[in-house]
């Protein structure tokens, strides 16, 4: 012990990468548990930035052993590429380790996740289109290919040509695509394999003997709560368990090593892609919170929808999630507003609702109950302490506390690695 879980408690971008970095000094791995390369996190170190997709966060802190665990699927073109980029900015990236339970996501995945949302029309989730629900849809269909597949050039064609069976028939006569061969396929994959195979290992046997000898596992989240493929808006989802539940079988680590989970949340709420998304602001205060927040997607460049916090959603984060501290992110951003609304129950057809309602309709029927909090004029980019907070921001915070069913442990006032307000220990 102990290990600890890093879940995003909104629809992602709460800010994860930066507190991940924030305890990378003090864990001995990271471990990326679900998802791909739909994830974007981003991590300032003195007046570097860096973007990070399919690696760990981690990847950035010097001692940290960086782990791609078996719930994740791989692009391994774009895994080399951020590899390289990583390297040529100095970074020290030969401890990585990738396990080769993991899913390897081919060209076929990503053209099936564009032509796909095209053909949904105005029915589209709007993802990132690297490929990531056809590559969990073919683990889940058990004709996925695996990392141990790229080794064994006769098993990889058979599967490839196993997996290409029903697509091409899709992809001819349903999308007019032309078909994907088994060849193009087998020598897409087959030039990775030399260069991968050393960083390929039993992830799972690793990361459990790291725990039996008392070292620190942190395990990070991409994605967040209301992306999770069971606890999330379904269908406006991603394809796989990003709550803290997807560690466990997203690495192969059992629930008794698991000592706290950390929920990072954002002090307002963002939302890319389609969905519902009840305290959405459709007007120039939304359009404030997008510019003041830079509040643009890390992978896609896409403009984040902005709202309000919610609180009924933290409150199902906390719960579906076991979370024991919250990182709350971006308080910074708040200042300046006379009033900073924050909703606190739904109004669905006339009926109040404290808690999240699960049926769909529901939701997309919800209308936010806000209380208005006091705002604060004072810049607090340099609080590093909560009595440094002016105290409408003080209340701002403890409201939101008193709200979201646990306690706040850390304030972000700042993308910058320092700029973090702690008030609990987060490993604990
Ligand atoms: P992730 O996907 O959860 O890792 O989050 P992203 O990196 O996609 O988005 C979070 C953005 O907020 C990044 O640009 C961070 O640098 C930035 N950020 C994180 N914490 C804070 C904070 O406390 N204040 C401000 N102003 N920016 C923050
Ligand atoms: P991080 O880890 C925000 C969204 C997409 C889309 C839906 C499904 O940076 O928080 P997918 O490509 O996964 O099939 O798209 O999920 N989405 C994210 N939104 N942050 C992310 O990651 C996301 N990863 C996927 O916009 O709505
Ligand atoms: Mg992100």
């Amino acid at each position: 012990m102990p290990g600890v879980v890093l879940v995003g408690a909104q629809w992602g971008d709460e800010g994860k990468g930066k507190a991940t970095d924030l305890l990378g000094s003090r864990v001995d791995y990271v471990v990326k548990f679900n998802g791909g390369n739909n994830a974007g996190h981003t991590v300032v170190i003195g007046d570097e930035k860096y973007a990070l997709h399919l690696l760990p966060s981690g990847i950035l802190s010097p001692g940290v052993t960086p782990v791609i665990a078996n719930g994740v699927v791989v692009d391994i073109e774009v895994l080399f590429q951020e590899l390289d980029d990583l390297v040529s900015r100095g970074v020290d990236v030969s401890k990585l380790l990738v396990s080769g339970s993991a899913q390897v996501i081919a060209g076929y995945h990503r053209t099936i996740d564009k032509v796909s949302e095209r053909f949904l029309g105005k029915r589209r989730i709007g993802t990132t289109g690297r490929g990531i629900g056809p590559a969990y849809a073919d683990k889940i269909n058990r004709v996925g290919i695996r990392m141990w597949d790229l080794f064994d050039e006769k098993i990889l064609a058979e599967k490839i040509e196993g997996a290409l069976d029903q697509k091409n028939h899709l992809l001819v006569k349903v999308y007019n695509r032309r078909a994907i061969t088994v060849d193009e396929t087998v020598d897409e994959l087959l030039q990775y394999a030399d260069r991968i195979k050393p960083m390929v290992a039993d992830t799972s046997l690793v990361l459990n003997k790291a725990l039996d000898e008392d070292k620190t596992v942190l395990f990070e989240g991409g994605q967040a709560t209301m992306l999770d493929v069971d606890h999330g808006t379904y269908p406006f989802v991603t394809s796989s368990n990003a709550t803290a539940g997807g560690a466990l079988t997203g690495s192969g680590v059992g629930p008794t090593r698991i000592s706290s989970v950390i929920g990072v949340v954002k002090a307002y709420t963002t939302r890319v892609g389609e969905g519902p998304f009840p305290t959405e602001l459709f007007d120039d205060m939304g359009e404030y919170l997008l510019k003041t927040g830079g509040e643009y997607g890390v992978t896609t460049g896409r403009a984040r929808r902005c709202g309000w916090y919610d609180s009924v959603i933290a409150r199902y984060a906390t719960r579906v999630n076991g979370i024991t501290d919250l990182v709350l992110t971006k308080l910074d951003i708040l200042t300046g507003l006379e009033k900073v609304p924050v909703c606190v129950a739904y109004d669905v057809d006339g009926v109040r609702y404290d808690e999240m309602p699960t049926d769909q309709t529901a939701f997309h029927h919800a209308k936010p109950i806000f209380e208005e909090l006091d705002g604060w004029w004072e810049d607090i980019s340099g609080a590093r302490s909560f009595d440094d907070l002016p105290v409408n921001a003080q209340r701002y915070v403890r409201a939101l506390e008193g709200m979201s069913g646990t306690r706040i442990s850390a304030i972000g006032v700042g993308p910058q690695r320092d700029a973090i307000i702690p008030l609990h220990d987060l490993l604990h």
